[in-house]
C-alpha cells in the first residue's frame, strides 16, 4: 500500500496549525461543505442484506436532497431521488420499509415501478399527454461494493471500487457481502461542527490517554496510515500479553480460535476511512460502518451500524457483545473529548492547534479539504455573504497557478 509520509503531509509547515477556529463555526462554510463535499462524494446508505427482497427500500437524506435505494423485481439495487415528478412529495415517507411492486406517492397516488419508470397516474386524462419514460423517478449514481450500497447525489470521478482499490484485498477477506445486520443502527447528534467530530476520529495519538481500555487491548501498536486519494487506514493489534482490564481479558478469551479470517487478520482492529467522513471498521468478530456529516451549522451526526457473518457459537455471541460494550465506552470517551476540544476552540485563548507526526490523519483530511475549499486556509473569515465567491476565486487562482 502507498502510504503518504509525514514530510509530504506537512509539506506546507503551516498545516501543522490545523484549520482556523472560524471554520468550525460558520454557516456559509457548512452550506458549502454540504454542497461541495457531501453532495458530490459517495455516501453509504445500507448493506444489501438491509434490502433483501424486491420492493425493500432504504432512504438517505443530505441537505435538501433525499435518496431512496430499492431492490427491483430483478434483484438489482437501484437508487433514485425520493421526489415525485408530479408535485415533489416524497414517494416513500419512511426511512426504510417495503413498497411492494411499486412506489405509490402518498400525495395524489402517482405510482412508479421499482426500476423508476412511471407506472400509473390517477385520472390520467385530466393531464396533457405524458411520456411515461420521461416522467420516471430521477436516477442517482449507485454502486454496490462488497455488499455495501453507496450513492452519489452529484459530482463525477472515481467509483467506490477505484477509491478503495488499495484496500480491496484486505476488505475482501471479511466476506462483507455475506454479512447480516447485527444491532440496530445508532446515531449520535452533536451541537458542534462535523469537523470537530472527525478531527478526533482521524488520529490515534489520543488512544493511550483518552481510551485506557482500548489502549490496554491494542496497546502501542495502534497506527494511522493515510494513503493517497482520500483513503486512510488505522490499525491496532490485540496485545498478546495479559490484559490489565477484565473485560479485555474476557473479550480475547471468548474470541473463537476458529475463524474464517487468515491468521494475519485474526487479532487486528482495522479502521478504513474515506474522505470526507466514511469509516469501515473491521474486527475479527464483526464490522462497523459509520459516517460523520453535517446537518447544519453547529449540527452534526455520527451514524453507524454493525454487520456480521451468521455465527451461532455462544463464544462468538459473547465476543460480539463485549466488543460492542468496549466500543460504546470508547464512543462515550470520544464524545466528551470532542465536546471539550470544540468548546476550547470557541475560547478567546484559542490560537490554532499543533499537530504531531502521530496525527497525520487529521492533517491529511485537512489538506484534502483545503484543496476543495481553499477558503478554509484563510486566517480570517470572509465577510458575511461572500464566502462562496471568495472560495471560487481562490479555486480559479489555484487552477491558473497549476497550468502556468
Ligand atoms: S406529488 Fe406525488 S402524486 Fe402528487
Ligand atoms: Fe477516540
Amino acid at each position: 500500500m502507498k502510504f503518504v509520509s509525514a514530510q509530504e503531509i506537512y509539506r506546507d509547515p503551516a498545516s501543522r496549525k490545523g484549520l482556523p477556529a472560524w471554520t468550525y463555526n460558520n454557516d456559509e462554510l457548512t452550506q458549502l461543505e454540504m454542497e461541495q463535499l457531501f453532495l458530490r462524494h459517495w455516501r453509504f446508505v445500507c448493506h444489501v442484506s438491509d434490502i433483501p427482497n424486491p420492493g425493500d427500500y432504504q432512504c438517505l437524506e443530505m441537505a435538501d436532497e433525499r435518496a431512496v435505494v430499492v431492490r427491483d423485481q430483478y434483484e438489482q439495487v437501484r437508487a433514485f431521488h425520493n421526489v415525485c415528478r408530479h408535485r415533489a412529495s416524497r414517494v416513500v415517507g419512511e426511512d426504510k420499509g417495503h413498497c411492494g411492486k411499486a412506489f405509490i406517492c402518498p400525495f395524489h397516488g402517482w405510482s412508479y415501478n421499482l426500476d423508476g419508470t412511471l407506472k400509473n397516474i390517477p385520472k390520467a386524462d385530466s393531464f396533457p399527454p405524458i411520456d411515461k419514460q420521461e416522467f420516471g423517478l430521477k436516477p442517482l449514481d449507485c454502486e454496490v461494493w462488497h455488499g455495501m450500497i453507496f450513492i452519489r447525489f452529484g459530482g463525477t470521478g472515481s467509483s467506490i471500487a477505484e477509491l478503495f482499490a488499495e484496500a480491496a484485498e484486505e476488505i475482501g477477506l471479511y466476506r462483507i457481502e455475506d454479512m447480516k445486520p447485527l444491532d440496530e443502527p445508532y446515531q449520535y447528534k452533536f451541537n458542534l461542527d462535523w469537523k470537530a467530530v472527525l478531527d478526533i476520529d482521524n488520529e490515534g495519538y489520543h488512544v493511550p490517554i483518552g481510551h485506557p481500555e482500548l489502549f490496554d487491548l491494542v496497546g502501542a501498536s495502534y497506527t494511522d496510515q493515510p494513503l493517497e486519494g482520500g483513503l486512510s487506514r488505522a490499525c491496532g493489534v490485540i496485545n498478546q500479553r495479559k490484559h490489565r482490564l477484565e473485560r479485555n481479558r474476557e473479550y480475547v478469551a471468548t474470541l473463537p480460535e476458529e475463524s474464517y479470517l487468515p491468521e494475519s487478520h485474526q487479532q487486528l482492529w482495522i479502521y478504513w476511512g474515506l474522505f470526507p467522513g466514511f469509516v469501515l471498521t473491521l474486527f475479527p468478530d464483526q464490522i462497523e460502518i459509520y459516517q460523520i456529516y453535517p446537518t447544519g451549522n453547529q449540527q452534526s451526526v455520527m451514524a453507524g451500524v454493525t454487520y456480521a457473518l451468521p455465527d451461532e457459537r455462544a463464544e462468538m455471541q459473547k465476543a460480539r457483545e463485549l466488543n460492542r460494550d468496549i466500543n460504546m465506552d470508547v464512543g462515550d470517551e470520544d464524545i466528551q473529548l470532542i465536546e471539550w476540544a470544540a468548546a476550547g476552540m470557541r475560547s478567546s485563548a484559542f490560537d490554532g492547534v499543533l499537530l504531531s507526526d502521530l496525527e497525520l490523519g487529521v492533517a491529511s483530511f485537512q489538506n484534502q479539504l483545503r484543496e476543495i475549499l481553499p477558503v478554509v486556509s484563510l486566517d480570517e473569515k470572509p465577510a458575511t455573504g461572500s464566502l462562496k465567491q471568495v472560495n471560487d476565486s481562490m479555486l480559479a487562482k489555484d487552477k491558473v497557478a497549476a497550468v502556468s
